[in-house]
């Protein structure tokens, strides 16, 4: 019985998929990205007929799918590559053999995932990371942090945050020959949003003595009190990442209550004492007129639900609510948006935020990008997009780092 349904669900998902396609055509390798789209739907369909059926939790298939992608820490010719652990965080340490004169700059890497999955351990993050270590010279660290469900914010913040002030300190730069002068934070996703997260706090904790000289955001998401930017709109059944999937990743970052993943996906997740903080993320103000297009801007509904959960108002879950005061602080900043992105507004609109308070920003537009696109870029499927990404971010690391 139980595997007549899985039979038939896994058809019904085929053909839902084929039904749903929506890729545009100025994709590139259109029947490669088909392929992926396919794929990424049967995994998702599979793992709630499991939930269904009873035989695993909610991600469990998806986290065990990822799992078999992990490496291990392989060193190269060029690289020596290490597995570690930075206070309670296990970290991977990619260090050049190639000698050097002068103190290495240095890229602490947080990976996407949507705060539920992944790992430094996947082969495009391992792939990424040593590409890192070997073109710039540069001491590169993995970093993982604790996941949803099982943990929710701040747990995936705090991690991340703890482990990168252990590293700054002065006799772990020395350490691992790192310049104190030549240091950046990136991430890619939900790793953009701790990426972005953490350099914030970095740079106002009086504690920490060396500070970040560049941050880097691929595809960040930044926010998560307003569910209904044209982004979301426009890419409602976007390829890797729909928005109901989106909300849902989110929603068990900061609780297990799934009322407020239906209010979430009705942008009526809000209690009444935000409404200042939606200055922060008015796209009516901050998209340029180009990604606004025809959408009109709709005040969110408030109070509908009294949830008190304080991640909803929170800085270091939504880097956008920042105020321009703490915006000032940030160091030099790298953000790429995909066009066929469900959160590509949250990247836009922090690349207009920093801009009017004056922090230097290089921003990319990606016309034929979608979201995810740099866990393709190994084989298979060799993504050019996620190449193309890599690309990008090592350019602009190469001349700013
Ligand atoms: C090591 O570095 C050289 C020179 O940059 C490069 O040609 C070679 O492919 C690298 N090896 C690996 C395994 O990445
Ligand atoms: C958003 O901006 C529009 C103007 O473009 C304004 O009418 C509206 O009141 C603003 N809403 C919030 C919540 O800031
Ligand atoms: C939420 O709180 C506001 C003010 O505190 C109140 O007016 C509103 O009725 C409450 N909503 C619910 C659903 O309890
Ligand atoms: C910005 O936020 C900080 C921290 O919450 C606060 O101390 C400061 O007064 C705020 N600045 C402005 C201009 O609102």
């Amino acid at each position: 019985m139980g595997f007549k349904a899985l039979c038939l669900g896994l058809f019904c998902a085929l053909c839902a998929s084929y039904i749903y396609i929506t890729i545009p055509g100025n994709i590139e390798e259109y029947w490669k990205v088909i392929a992926l789209f396919t794929v990424a739907k049967t995994c998702t369909f599979m793992d709630m007929c499991f939930e269904n059926l009873g035989i695993m939790k909610h991600g469990d298939l998806i986290s065990m799918i990822f799992s078999l992608d992990y490496t291990q820490p392989l060193s190269d010719e060029n690289v020596t590559v290490t597995d570690t652990i930075f206070v309670d965080t296990p970290v991977r340490l990619y260090l050049p053999k190639r000698k050097s004169e002068i103190r290495r700059p240095a890229v602490i890497y947080i990976h996407g995932g949507g705060f539920c999955f992944g790992s430094f351990r996947q082969k495009a993050y391992d792939s990424l990371n040593r590409w890192t270590a070997n073109k710039l010279n540069a001491v590169v660290v993995g970093l993982d942090y604790r996941l949803a469900p099982q943990h929710h914010f701040p747990a995936q913040f705090e991690d991340s945050f703890t482990a990168v002030k252990f590293f700054l300190q002065d006799k772990i730069l020395r350490k691992y020959g790192v310049d104190p002068t030549r240091i950046c934070v990136s991430g890619d996703s939900s790793g953009g949003n701790l990426a972005a997260a953490v350099t914030q706090q970095v740079q106002i904790d009086l504690e920490i003595k060396h500070k970040i000289k560049l941050q880097a955001l691929i595809y960040p998401v930044l926010q998560i009190i307003d569910s209904c930017l044209p982004s979301h709109q426009e890419n409602e059944h976007g390829i890797i990442l729909t928005k109901d999937l989106g909300i849902k990743l989110v929603s068990s970052y900061i609780t297990t209550d799934e009322t407020v993943t239906q209010a979430m996906r009705r942008n009526q997740h809000m209690p009444l004492e935000s409404r200042h903080l939606f200055k922060f993320v008015n796209w009516s103000t901050l998209l340029p007129k180009k990604y606004r297009k025809n959408h009109v801007y709709t005040e969110p509904v408030l109070g509908r639900h009294n949830y008190s959960l304080p991640a909803l108002m929170d800085i270091r879950a939504s880097p956008l609510l920042a105020n321009d005061s703490q915006l000032q602080n940030l160091p030099s900043t790298y953000i790429l948006t995909c066009q066929y992105d469900c959160v590509r507004d949250d990247g836009l609109m922090y690349v207009t935020r920093l801009q009017n308070v004056g922090v230097q920003v290089t921003h990319d537009h990606i016309e034929n990008g979608f979201h995810g696109a740099l866990l393709f870029m190994v084989s298979p499927p060799y993504l050019r997009l996620g190449l193309r990404i890599r690309d990008m971010y090592i350019s602009w690391l190469d001349k700013n780092l």
